[in-house]
């Protein structure tokens, strides 16, 4: 169970600044001797509010917070600020990491109960609102602990209660905003719990998450929304039944097993669309005999990391419920290096006839990927495709380690995710497919390479995927970067990330 599946998010009723809580937390945007609340809650405490932020230079910036002892002075045994930043650049998803931070705090001083104060953005943002605080009290209190054996890390979290004020004016709230706010806080939780899930997953080392490990864990998945989602399995001589040369020769080098995985979720009513998700699923990516230097491999654990989302997403999804047929997929095996691997000049038969000339047995994730996608195109014939992998370094080389490359040739198609990525917060870009690049694929032995040269090679990659595409409408998603991260943030602790997870929960369910 997850070490924060006791904390409570609740609506809080009266006013903020007479709550009984352990910590009381509200946020500024700038300068807090210009926040109206700020003032009130100041003089309150006799101006020991002003006196901390003036010797503490806390200025409302984004980042930064404040705590002080109230004494008795006022219920609440401590009071935490957060800084907001500038209110015009403040989007919604921004207070899941404010929300974070309080928890932090929490946690910290073992704090049992706390108050929250939403911002007041104006608008109709406030559920909105909600549902990212109830995301950043369970993603920041997130941790992969599980092979740490300090006793210190087997404590339980203090927090229980994360109280959340709409108003600070301390207005009561509506039944329908009571009702709206049950709805937010249970849509965040279920959005929260499957990221952290998709973390677990990616966190875990690759001699534990195997694509057998993985496929277990669709099966849970499955087993849990009986009647709603159901799970197919392909082993190695399945998929050699299907075609899939390219897929198999990837996993050819390791002992573990690959495992086809396909998901289908299924709405009581006739589905409005058909949705395909595809994620990259290399349980340990070695490179093969393309070998990676030590430091580049250090992390390869990390290459499921599309898997994982998608896999994730899905029970949040049926959670949820959508209106959309739903399908999820996953080719998993593992780019070992072995008197058995797949080897340079190897020309591969895919599933749907093209033949492909390895010149790099490290661009592994392209060949697993395109059979993915010729089953998808195949057997599932979806409305929109999506895939999800850790594909290119030259995708970090181009947009830096926390935003994901996002490439299509269907610009109404991409418009609508992009949109869908913008309310859920998750940094994406969107790089051309340039055709002309399509050159550097070019084989004398075969329909085509792997591998182009070092210049645009992230969508180079994009255009491999597409040959296997076609027609049908379809966004790829490279996220090598944001899948896991080396500094933390308050909603993201160092490691896998979930990356993904939430923008396709958000599109399945609210297109
Ligand atoms: N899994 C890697 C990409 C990757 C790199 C993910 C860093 C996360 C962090 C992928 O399979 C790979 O090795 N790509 C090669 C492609 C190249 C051989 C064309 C790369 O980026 O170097
Ligand atoms: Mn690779
Ligand atoms: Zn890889």
């Amino acid at each position: 169970m997850d070490a924060n599946a006791g904390i409570e998010v609740t609506l809080q009723q009266g006013t903020p600044q007479e709550a009984h809580v352990d910590l009381f937390a509200f946020t500024t945007f700038g300068d807090p001797s210009k926040d109206s609340f700020f003032k009130a809650v100041d003089s309150v405490l006799g101006g020991v509010l002003s006196d901390v932020a003036k010797s503490e230079s806390f200025d409302g910036k984004s980042g930064q917070s404040m705590v002080v002892h109230t004494h008795g002075r006022i219920p609440a045994k401590r009071i935490l600020v957060v800084g907001a930043g500038a209110r015009n650049e403040f989007t919604n998803p921004h207070i899941r990491d404010i929300a974070a931070t309080v928890a932090h705090a929490a946690n910290k001083a073992s704090a049992k109960e706390v108050s929250f104060v939403i911002p007041a953005l104006g608008g109709n943002r406030e559920h909105q609102l909600v549902q990212h605080v109830a995301e950043g009290v369970l993603l920041g209190t997130y941790k992969f602990g599980r092979y740490l054996t300090g006793e210190d890390h087997k404590r339980p979290m203090p927090l229980a209660r994360f109280g959340v004020f709409l108003d600070s004016k301390g207005k009561k709230p509506t039944p329908a905003q009571a009702k709206a706010f049950t709805t937010a806080v249970t849509r965040g939780t279920h959005i929260a719990r499957a990221v952290n899930h998709a973390r677990d997953l990616i966190n875990e080392p690759a001699a534990i998450v195997t694509p057998v490990a993985l496929a277990s864990d669709a099966q849970a998945i499955a087993k849990k929304h009986k009647g709603a989602v159901t799970v197919t399995v392909f082993d190695a001589k399945k998929c050699q039944e299907l075609g899939m040369g390219m897929f198999l020769a990837v996993g050819k080098g390791s002992d573990q097993e690959p495992r086809f995985i396909h998901m289908t979720y299924k709405p009581a009513k006739k589905p409005k669309k058909r949705l395909c998700f595809i994620g990259k699923g290399i349980t340990f990516d070695s490179g093969g005999y393309s070998l990676k230097p030590s430091q580049a491999m250090e992390d390869m654990k990390i290459d499921m990391s599309g898997a994982a989302a998608v896999i994730s997403a899905m029970d949040a999804i049926a959670m949820i419920g959508s209106e959309n047929e739903v399908h999820v997929i996953a080719a998993c095996c593992e780019n070992l290096v072995s008197g058995r691997a797949y080897k340079l000049g190897d020309v591969l038969v895919s599933m749907d006839g093209t033949t492909v000339e390895i010149n790099n047995t490290d661009a592994e994730g392209r060949l697993t990927l395109g059979d993915a996608i010729t089953y998808a195109r195949s057997k599932v014939q979806p409305d929109e495709l999506f895939d999800f992998a850790t594909l290119t370094g030259a995708c970090m080389v181009a947009l830096g380690p926390y935003t994901a490359g996002v490439m299509s040739d269907n610009d109404n198609l991409v418009r609508s995710w992009m949109a869908a990525a913008e309310r859920t917060g998750e940094d994406m870009w969107r790089l051309p497919l340039t055709t002309r690049l399509r050159e550097q694929l070019k084989s004398s032995v075969a329909d085509m390479r792997n591998t182009g040269d070092r210049f645009g090679g992230a969508i180079t990659a994009g255009l491999f995927l597409k040959t296997f595409v076609k027609d049908t409408p379809w966004v790829h998603v490279d996220m090598a970067g944001p899948a896991s991260i080396a500094n933390a943030r308050p909603s993201q602790p160092k490691g896998g990330t979930g990356f993904a997870v939430a923008t396709i929960v958000e599109y399945a369910t609210r297109p």
